[in-house]
């Protein structure tokens, strides 16, 4: 049985939809991510798992019971925000203790949960002060601890690391990942931060303007994305995108041309518009005589120790390659490069999906 599943779940404001029909499966116990830029509806949606929204179409089950109708206290799930939402009056304990109030436990049992939840977070010292006398790492783990005493059946988390430096939020970001891997709840968790996604996730849910692009493994959404637009999102730098024609078994680009891949072969038309996709690393520098080798101009280069970035100009393409550092060589020098052939996607240019399956 499924911990959570969205069955074509909509959201309109007034006439205005911005969910449009959310199909998910989330298991038990797994780490679901929902991934995508500023406005695409992830947080919408996670308040309609939590309750906070109403679902204006399609079905929505928590623990293989209908609950579009059922109260956010009686979902079984536990949300923690981006901005914390903690009491600034009451103290770590009392914040902790408040959000027991609705399950009116007897004392023991409040503080035992308390106790335990401290210790886990390691929240045993900070008790008694208040949110003001706290680091915003503390802060957050009290959120989580929060959520936590309420022992939910799913965490749904809102950018919980938005608010950190970027060194707290690797740390906090390694904690929350150590806390599931601890009690095995299940999490929806939502992000705009792909290495959070990825760090994180057992399954990555792609959100695009209300859709849902692609699901997959953290490798799956890398190494096989389904549009343009995964592709492009996934991956750091981004990938390298090239509008090109299919003509006589070759990609003709303007400026550069190569054989069509074979396992492209009755995948693609004569006169066909693609799109071929080629990572920064999958660029490789190669001698000038050798088969397929492409002219280009080094605009800038960035040294990054271990590997640098060549921003490269190949005709009129800007393309971006990321080579061992002891490769880099001087803006203003012409290299001569390849891709990796066995390593390109292939997009349909028009409908931006992916050739590649
Ligand atoms: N209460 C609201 N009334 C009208 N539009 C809203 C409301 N809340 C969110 N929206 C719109 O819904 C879309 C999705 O918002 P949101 O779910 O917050 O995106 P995300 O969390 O991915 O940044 C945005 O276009 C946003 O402006
Ligand atoms: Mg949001």
């Amino acid at each position: 049985m499924s911990a959570i599943t969205l069955k074509n779940v909509i959201k309109k404001y007034g006439a205005v939809q911005v969910v449009h029909g959310v199909d998910l499966d989330i298991d038990e116990g797994e780490f679901v991510v929902l991934l995508g830029p500023s406005g695409c509806g992830k947080t919408t949606t996670l308040r309609m798992v939590a309750g906070l929204e109403d679902v204006s179409g399609g079905e929505l089950s928590i623990g293989g019971q209908v609950v579009n109708n059922v109260a956010p206290k009686d979902r079984g799930v536990a949300m923690v925000f981006q901005n914390y939402a903690l009491y600034p009056h009451m103290t770590v304990k009392k914040n902790m203790e408040f959000a027991l109030r609705p399950l009116k436990l007897d004392k023991a049992e409040v503080d035992k949960r308390i106790n335990d939840t401290a210790a886990i977070l390691g929240l045993g010292e900070l008790l008694e002060r208040r949110p003001v006398q706290l680091s915003g790492g503390q802060r957050q783990r009290v959120a989580m601890g929060r959520a936590m005493v309420r022992t939910p059946d799913v965490f749904l988390f809102d950018e919980p690391l938005s608010n950190l430096d970027a060194k707290l939020r690797t740390q906090v970001r390694w904690e929350i990942g150590k806390l599931h891997q601890r009690l095995g709840t299940t999490v929806l968790y939502v992000t705009h931060d792909q290495v959070e996604a990825m760090t994180l996730a057992d399954k990555v849910v792609i959100m695009r303007d209300g859709y849902v692009e692609q699901v997959g493994t953290p490798e799956e959404v890398y190494t096989a994305p389904q549009s343009t637009f995964v592709a492009t999102f996934i991956g750091s730098p981004s990938m390298n995108m090239i509008e090109a024609k299919v003509v006589a078994e070759r990609l003709e680009a303007n400026g550069f041309s190569m054989p069509l891949p074979d396992r492209f072969q009755g995948k693609v038309t004569e006169g066909q518009a693609v799109t071929i996709g080629v990572r920064p690393i999958e660029i490789k520098r190669v001698a000038a005589s050798s088969t397929g080798a492409m002219q280009a101009n080094v605009e800038v280069t960035e040294y990054l120790g271990n590997e640098a970035l060549l921003d490269l100009r190949v005709g009129p393409h800007e393309l971006v390659a990321e080579v061992p550092a002891d490769q880099r060589v001087e803006p203003g020098k012409v290299i001569h490069i390849a891709l990796n052939e066995g390593a390109i996607h292939l997009f349909d240019t028009v409908s931006g999906r992916t050739l590649s399956e």
